[in-house]
């Protein structure tokens, strides 16, 4: 069983798909508040990630999204580009930030970024949640530096 779930609040989904699972932390208020953080960033920059990462360091290469961000602006200030799980409506996952089902930490955000470097994670990287690809990208440069 890979430890890839690191950070994750599932209690949140789990209540919003009406389904029980012991264990599962409490989801407070369900309803999906849906945060208006449509902004146009439009930093300039390449789509591919560009090293050296450093984690108070504005990203350079990625989707437009996240360029000019810090990894953690991505985590406090972001929405999903695609759903963490296929088939999840879109209700559920759109127009959320990370913060509403992820608790990370630098530390968590280094130790799932140290697993991009394990050939056995390579299916993590090609998952699009959550925003394409180019970020988790980035966080493996992160790693590949040792998360300074
Ligand atoms: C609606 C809840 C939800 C939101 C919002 C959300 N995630 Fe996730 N995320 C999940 C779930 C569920 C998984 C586990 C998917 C899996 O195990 O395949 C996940 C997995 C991940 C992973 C690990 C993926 C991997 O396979 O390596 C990362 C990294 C991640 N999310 C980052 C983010 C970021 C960054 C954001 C904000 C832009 C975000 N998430 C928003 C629910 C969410």
């Amino acid at each position: 069983m890979k430890e890839n779930r690191a950070g994750l609040v599932i209690g949140l989904i789990v209540a919003l798909l009406g389904a029980t699972v012991t264990g599962a932390q409490e989801a407070g208020d369900p309803a999906v508040i849906i945060l208006d953080v449509e902004e146009d960033g439009g930093v300039e920059g390449p789509d591919t990630p560009v090293g050296p990462v450093r984690w108070g360091a504005p990203l350079i290469g990625g989707v437009p999204e996240i360029r000019g961000k810090t990894i953690e602006e991505v985590f406090t200030e972001n929405s999903p580009l695609f759903p963490p799980l296929e088939g999840l409506p879109e209700e559920i996952w759109k127009g959320q930030t990370c913060t509403n089902c992820h608790e990370w930490t630098r530390e968590r955000i280094c130790e799932q970024a140290t697993n991009y470097l394990n050939p056995d994670f390579a299916d993590n990287l090609a998952k699009e949640h959550p925003l394409g690809g180019t970020f988790k990208a980035n966080l493996k440069l992160w790693a590949e530096d040792g998360c300074r």
